[in-house]
């Protein structure tokens, strides 16, 4: 519900310009944020920005509620996520709650007037998804997902390579989130399963696809995928029905290029976030867990090729380790500070309250978010049916 200030300023702003004038009026006051969630909720910077600040927070939980108040000092505190929304100074809500509750909680705060930022993934079914989008049309105001790895420096390197053409055709593109160490956090401290428990990988798809969507500007169209599970006491009891530790899914995109997603929660490989992608001129391989660097592989044909003894071009391409630049200058001053996920939580911290101020769509704006989600939700099917191959819906872009 809209409190009833914000329903006459609305109704006032829409006859007179809505967006020109809600953005000068935000322009010169900070942004109000509520958060919801007191784990990973608490380590964004909403309190370092400079035209942002944390106005309430939210959690059931004692214990995160006060670390929710320490970290963003604020006092004004919420055990009931309903009182929250109704605070009416709240210009957005951040939702950082178990996976099953982002879809319920982001469209209650837009119907009650509120822009929402909220945790991975955007939703965990097709109808969820789609509800989330459809809630955005509705109501007009902003959404935008966390998507940690699109503020990795390497993807954003890689997105600017790739809108300047430097890649070539990107025809091959592979991306893998691997978080082995997951088991105890599917119990919480009294023993009781949490969401997590038996969570299928591959509802956990954006922090993979979300590397492969924005580098290759393209969707991701068709998947056969592969799930891998060992029969496990958590494979047979979880509320998910869900078999799989480890998922694999091959993909088609709407380009008619391949690509490559893994989600595993059980692999002897160590936390892995990272993607590689091949162009016919640059191809750019992320970090491995074993040692090796970023590296960046160019074709250095200069007409002078020389072939070896053994039939093959020599000195045909440049390898090099890359010295990847952290793209801080990016940032409001106050921002450019070490965090969490390859430092991204500053950019997406950034983003978000950019975007609310600029009255625009945010990077990973709700079409986005659903092309990062679905193509994982239709993979975990096609593994449930033993790799059938499936079709995956393209939900658009926002209008221009
Ligand atoms: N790299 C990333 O993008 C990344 C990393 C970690 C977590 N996440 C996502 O962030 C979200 C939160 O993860 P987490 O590790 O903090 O999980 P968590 O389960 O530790 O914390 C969730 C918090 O939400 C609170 N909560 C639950 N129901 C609530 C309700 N109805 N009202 C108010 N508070 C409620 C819980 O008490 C808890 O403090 C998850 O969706 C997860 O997928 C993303």
């Amino acid at each position: 519900m809209e409190s009833p200030d914000q329903a006459t300023r609305r109704g006032f702003l829409g006859s007179l310009g809505a967006t020109a004038v809600l953005a000068r009026q935000r322009s010169a006051a900070p942004v109000r944020v509520g958060v919801v969630g007191g784990g990973f909720g608490s380590s964004f910077q909403w309190h370092l920005h400079p035209n942002a600040k944390v106005a309430a927070v939210c959690d059931i939980r004692p214990d995160r509620l006060q670390r929710l108040s320490e970290v963003y000092r604020c006092g004004i505190a919420y055990k009931n996520f309903r009182e929250l929304l109704k605070q009416p100074e709240l210009d957005a809500i951040a939702v950082f709650t178990p996976a099953p509750l982002h879809v319920w909680m982001a469209t209650e705060a837009m119907k009650a007037g509120k822009h929402v930022i909220s945790a991975v993934p955007a939703g965990i079914s097709i109808e969820e998804c789609e509800r989330l989008l459809e809630c955005v049309k509705s109501t007009g105001m902003k959404y935008m997902m966390a998507e940690t790895s699109y503020y990795r420096p390497e993807i954003m390197t890689c997105v600017e390579w790739a809108r300047e053409g430097r890649f070539g055709t990107i025809f091959y593109s592979e991306a893998e989130y691997h978080h082995e160490g997951l088991l105890p956090l599917m119990y919480d401290d009294r023993g009781f399963p949490t969401w997590r428990y038996g969570f299928p990988p591959m509802l956990y798809p954006t922090h993979s696809v979300g590397m492969i969507v924005p580098v290759t500007g393209e969707r991701l169209a068709e998947v056969q995928a592969v799930g891998w599970g060992d029969g496990h006491e958590i494979l047979q009891t979880n509320q998910y029905k869900n078999p799989f530790w480890n998922t694999t899914g091959f993909f088609k995109t709407s380009g008619g290029h391949s690509s490559r997603v893994s989600v595993f929660w059980h692999v002897a490989a160590g936390g892995t976030e990272r993607a590689q992608f091949y162009g016919s001129r640059l191809s750019y391989i992320m970090e491995r867990p074993e040692g090796s660097p970023n590296t960046v592989i160019r074709i250095a044909r200069d007409g002078k090729t020389v072939i070896d003894a053994n039939g093959y071009p020599e000195g045909d391409v440049a390898i090099e380790a890359f010295k990847q630049p952290d793209h801080f200058e990016k940032l409001p001053a106050p921002l450019r500070v070490n965090t969490g996920h390859g430092n991204s939580h500053t950019f997406i911290t950034h983003e978000f309250v950019s975007a609310i101020l600029e009255d625009r769509q945010p990077a990973v704006n709700a079409w986005e978010a659903i092309a990062y989600t679905v193509p994982g939700i239709v993979a975990h099917q096609s593994a449930l049916r033993g790799g059938e191959p499936m079709k995956i819906k393209d939900y658009g872009k926002p209008p221009a």
